[in-house]
């Protein structure tokens, strides 16, 4: 199975969510194929945000050699599993035609959006958005990969 975390930076929520799919995934012995992707252009090439690199490897995981990379129409049809991180995002999916978007926080959050860290007002809140994700990618590939 093959699943694709989509945010709108790709520098922020979605370098998370691959981050721990992959991790959460080789713990469980799952066999799956992960990447993430933004739906904007500004960051294509970027490293994650600092912020998020920092959370990541106080939680154990290593980010810093993710690169960011803008969606296309390609991956509707090479993944599996289209997961949007907020509503906009599921939004841009569905216009660029991408038919069924999940959303990941009807993954444990009561369909939450997963807030957007890059307008946070310094790393406070890094913690809340990794539990978030942490929790719904843990549901998802649960549930997903398990049934
Ligand atoms: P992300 O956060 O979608 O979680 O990666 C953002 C990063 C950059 C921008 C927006 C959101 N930006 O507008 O540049």
């Amino acid at each position: 199975m093959k699943i694709l975390f989509v945010c709108l930076g790709n520098i922020c929520r979605s370098p998370l969510a691959e981050a721990i799919a992959r991790d959460y995934a080789k713990e469980k012995g799952y066999s799956i194929e992960v990447d993430s992707c933004g739906t904007g252009s500004w960051h294509i090439g970027d490293a994650p945000c600092p912020d998020s690199q920092k959370i990541a490897k106080i939680r154990g995981l290593d980010i810093s050699n993710y690169k960011a990379r803008q969606v296309c129409k390609d991956d509707f049809k090479k993944f599996d599993l289209i997961v949007g991180l907020d509503s906009k995002n599921i939004a841009s999916l569905k216009e660029l035609g991408c038919k069924n978007p999940l959303l990941i926080g009807d993954y444990g959050y009561e369909g939450e959006d997963v807030p957007d860290p890059y307008f946070f007002d310094g790393f406070e809140g890094f913690d809340k958005v990794f539990d978030m994700i942490e929790c719904c990618v843990k549901n998802l590939l649960e549930e997903k990969i398990e049934k």
